[in-house]
């Protein structure tokens, strides 16, 4: 039977895909200036599997909310360099949702950034927005940053991805992680229930024809023991600004101490040029679940860094 017109689901432009956050500290402004719209309350279709949404201002609803299974638990990063992209990521995101209120966002900020400030950004426009704002001890995995080809991908704050299983509430066994730069047009419950199957600990999307050796130095290939991380792997590239993560499975197997490990390597020897998406590579390719190719419409910023850039998916396009 002939597969169905693929449409786009959510475009992206991904080589910032490693670049959460790379201003500079001397060009992040310490008090925005940049004032944004305030969104309309958006509200769940009859459909939803919601519960009751007419009061959530106690703790209790609060807390209750904060671990429910039946919502969408969104975690991106957040700071003063990126605010704008972040802003319109949100948006989107709930723009396209049937059950906009059924998503609760988990924001993860720099612990040097200015958290009121912040706060009170996304509050201000988007005043009915569910949402945490953790602080994240970035001075913790400074240490184990090795400089990248790309300044850009040494921010601490472009590691907070490995480290969501730990910031997270325990309760919160489910995440869809996105980067700031992401813009979607589909529901986002969708992609939320990706099937992880029995064992994958997270989900996106694949690009098995992309040059998996180019990934990591001559210095890992060459290296017996190194190179049998992916001996009985079908080890594919995937991209990290999309990705469905399950976080007991996670912090079951520890995987944050597994990244830890090998950025730790990567200290003593440069195994791989980029930032924090080669340790993903080393810990999970080939044990990820697939997701849609048109959830990651990525390299639409133009990857000009040895001349990466990509075509663009298949089936009609929305940025
Ligand atoms: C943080 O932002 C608030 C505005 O929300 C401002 O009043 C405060 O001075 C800022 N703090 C620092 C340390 O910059
Ligand atoms: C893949 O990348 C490696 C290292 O960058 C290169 O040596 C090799 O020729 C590439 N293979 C293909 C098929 O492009």
């Amino acid at each position: 039977m002939p597969k169905p017109p693929p449409q786009t689901i959510l475009l992206f432009f991904s080589l910032y895909t490693f670049v959460t956050a790379a201003t500079s500290a001397s060009t992040v402004p310490t008090t925005l200036s940049l004032q944004f719209r305030e969104a309309p309350e958006f509200y769940n279709s009859p459909e939803c599997p919601s519960f009751n949404h007419g009061d959530t201002d106690t703790d209790d609803d609060n807390n209750m909310n904060k671990c429910s299974d039946n919502v969408v638990h969104v975690g991106m990063t957040l700071d003063a360099a990126y605010i704008r992209g972040s802003m319109a990521a949100v948006l989107s995101v709930l723009q396209h949702s049937s059950c906009p209120q059924d998503i609760i966002f988990h924001f993860v900020a720099s612990a040097s950034a200015n958290a009121s400030l912040l706060r009170a950004t996304i509050s201000a426009s988007f005043p009915y927005l569910q949402f945490q704002l953790y602080r994240f001890d970035d001075g913790a995995v400074a240490g184990l940053i090795s400089t990248s080809i790309r300044s850009a991908l040494d921010c601490t704050l472009n590691y907070a991805r490995s480290y969501l299983a730990n910031i997270l509430p325990l309760c919160v066994r489910k995440v869809v992680y996105l980067d700031s730069d992401i813009i979607l047009v589909d529901d986002i419950a969708k992609l939320a229930a990706t099937p992880l199957g029995d064992d994958s600990v997270l989900a996106a999307p694949e690009y098995c024809n992309a040059n998996f050796t180019s990934y990591f130095t001559p210095t890992f290939w060459s290296n017996p023991s190194l190179s049998l991380t992916f001996a009985n792997r079908k080890a594919c590239y995937f991209n990290t600004g999309v990705m469905v993560i399950d976080l007991d499975r996670w912090r079951d197997g520890d995987y944050t101490t597994k990244i830890e490990e090998w950025m730790e390597l990567q200290k003593r020897m440069r195994i791989y040029e980029l930032g924090s998406l080669p340790p993903f590579l080393l810990v999970f390719a080939g044990n990820i679940a697939p997701v849609d190719h048109r959830w990651n419409q990525h390299g639409l910023g133009g990857d000009n860094f040895r001349g990466l850039c990509r075509d663009l998916h298949p089936g009609p396009g929305k940025v």
